[in-house]
């Protein structure tokens, strides 16, 4: 039986500020571990285009300082594509929280390459839905159909 769960799918991540330094690194670690990099871009964030990345986080007591953080330097996005890509990426990027990703998952890129709880190196989109947002808000060109387009309620 077919399993749609693991169909190619494209995911959007990004290497936070701290860590753009080691895009390199970083980019070798994605590869080796069966993503392609369909696109990547060195930028910096304005205040005003954080926001509505960030927009499902306002009014929560870390919003200002992750805004702040996500502006303070240059970002790497990056479109990434895999057999069940949303789910892998989150995998790969490890928790939210760098002590329990130290902890508990040490490979992974927050654990290696995560300072704190803001600082956390990466983010990655959080289900398919996301996933197709945040592609859209940083690469609108890219196709991000047809793996995306009937797994809408996934939820990773
Ligand atoms: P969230 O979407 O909950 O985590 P993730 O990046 O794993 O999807 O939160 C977005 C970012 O906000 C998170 O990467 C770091 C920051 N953050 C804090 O600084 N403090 C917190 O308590 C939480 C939950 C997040
Ligand atoms: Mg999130």
């Amino acid at each position: 039986e077919f399993d749609t769960t693991r169909d190619i799918q494209k995911t959007f991540g990004i290497i936070k500020p701290d860590a753009s330094h080691k895009k390199e690194d970083i980019f070798e670690r994605i590869i080796d571990e069966g993503f392609t990099i369909i696109r990547h871009e060195t930028m910096q964030l304005s205040r005003e285009r954080a926001g509505e990345f960030y927009k499902e986080h306002e009014g929560k007591s870390f919003y200002e300082k992750l805004i702040e953080y996500m502006t303070s330097g240059p970002i790497v996005v990056m479109a990434l594509c895999k057999h069940d890509a949303v789910k892998e990426w989150r995998k790969l990027m490890g928790p939210t929280n760098v002590d329990d990703a130290r902890k508990n998952h040490p490979t992974s890129l927050r654990a290696i390459y995560g300072k704190n709880m803001t600082n956390n190196a990466v983010h990655g989109s959080d289900s398919l839905t996301s996933a197709r947002r945040e592609l859209k808000f940083f690469f609108p060109k890219l196709s991000v159909e047809p793996s995306l387009s009937n797994q809408e309620s996934k939820e990773y």
